[in-house]
């Protein structure tokens, strides 16, 4: 079932009438009971701050808890406090966030602190509506975090909790459709607890994560299966529904480790776009009718007017991001002398010793090419 947007204001406009009836029926107390009862001792969770509530939750979004847990308290270490982060340079921030993906996120964050810096003596706004003016605050995490902090009754609406309306309704929309999300929104403000919001937002994520499960819920201790209709009508393995996303397109990559005098050729990637403020080896996509190798040559010489000798290839890599997967070959290269070839800035491209790459940030797909890549460096056979 798929509704415009229309289609769905008319439906909601005939379910007004519906709705005391609909939020007294929602088990609201009993779910809250089962959040005091389960919830997880999670470190954000035990000083909620609104500048840890919002870290965590800028983490949290397209990344798992367990993985989360390490870099918050690693994260917090260093910025206790939202001038420390603005303070910071961005290549320790990226570093501090490296393997978490996405670091659109984290360059938002930081953009985020400097204005507030600016203009707010460096305090987080308790008003949504001035919060939701700061870059990288999108609709979920100002409800998430204007809920947890301040108390407002905003839905904050993430993949577990549309996973756990689509069975407490019964509902087969497309979960990865815009108006579901919507819907989901218009659902949880009508049963959302006007005095414990965060509390409320956190324990529908929470059953998402512990009961209502992708596969196998655990009906049975669930706080909302008296009125779960999925449950109810034995749905539960066939809902959510997702349209079949397509699998993502394979990209062939290639890479150099460019030597020069012991030292390894890194470039920063530009700040806007994928994998923004990252270091890399030179490379790039490799086009039809050319070998990794020779992409490699190629970029160095139009990159860096750098001609190179390719080596051998050291490593091969596999990685998926959200929308493609790359297989990326990683080659030795000698360069050949001649002058320092930095062409894009001072700040652009560096020559570091091999001990030294491991302090700077890089995109996880290179970072499995270390240890091959020290090893063999390591091993005296270079080239
Ligand atoms: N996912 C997103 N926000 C969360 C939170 N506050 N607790 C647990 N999981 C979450």
């Amino acid at each position: 079932m798929f509704l415009s947007d229309a289609e769905y204001d008319r439906l909601c406009a005939t379910m007004n009438s519906e709705q005391t009836t609909y939020a007294r029926r929602f088990p609201r107390e009993s779910l809250l009971q089962w959040w005091e009862r389960e919830k997880r001792d999670l470190p954000w969770r035990s000083d909620p701050s609104p500048w840890r509530t919002w870290v965590s939750e800028v983490m949290l979004q397209q990344t798992r808890v367990e993985t989360v847990i390490p870099y918050f308290n690693r994260f917090m270490r260093h910025f206790p406090n939202p001038e420390d982060l603005a303070r910071a340079d961005m290549d320790n921030v990226l570093k501090l966030w490296e393997g978490l993906g996405y670091y659109q996120r984290v360059r938002n964050l930081a953009r985020a602190v400097r204005m507030l810096v600016e203009s707010n003596h460096g305090v987080i706004p308790s008003d949504p509506a001035d919060f939701a003016r700061l870059p990288g605050v999108g609709i979920y995490i100002q409800a998430a975090v204007m809920s947890i902090a301040f108390g407002h009754p905003l839905p904050a609406v993430d993949g577990n909790v549309k996973r756990v309306v689509a069975r407490y309704r019964g509902d087969f929309t497309d979960i990865s459709s815009s108006v579901f999300i919507r819907h989901v929104r218009r659902v949880l403000e009508r049963v959302i607890s006007p005095d414990r919001p965060g509390d409320f937002n956190e324990s529908m994520m929470e059953l998402g994560a512990l009961v209502c499960l992708p596969r196998n819920p655990k009906c049975g201790v669930c706080p909302l299966s008296g009125a779960c209709r999925a449950q109810a009508l034995g749905l539960t393995d066939r809902l959510p529904v997702r349209a079949p996303r397509p699998r993502p397109p394979l990209h062939e990559m290639a890479a150099g480790v460019v030597i020069r005098d012991g030292r390894i050729l890194v470039r920063r990637r530009p700040a806007q776009g994928l994998l923004g403020g990252l270091w890399e080896f030179p490379g790039g996509r490799v086009p039809g009718g050319e070998s990794p190798a020779q992409t490699v040559k190629r970029i160095c010489r139009e990159d860096f007017r750098l001609e190179v000798n390719m080596g051998d290839r050291v490593a091969e890599v596999s990685h998926a991001y959200t929308h493609f997967r790359i297989h990326m070959s990683v080659f030795l290269a000698q360069s050949g002398a001649g002058p320092d070839p930095a062409i894009k800035g001072p700040e652009a491209m560096r020559w570091i010793l091999p001990s030294e790459l491991n302090g700077y940030p890089f995109p996880t797909a290179h970072r499995k090419a270390f240890p091959a890549i020290l090893a063999r460096l390591a091993s005296g056979d270079g080239l």
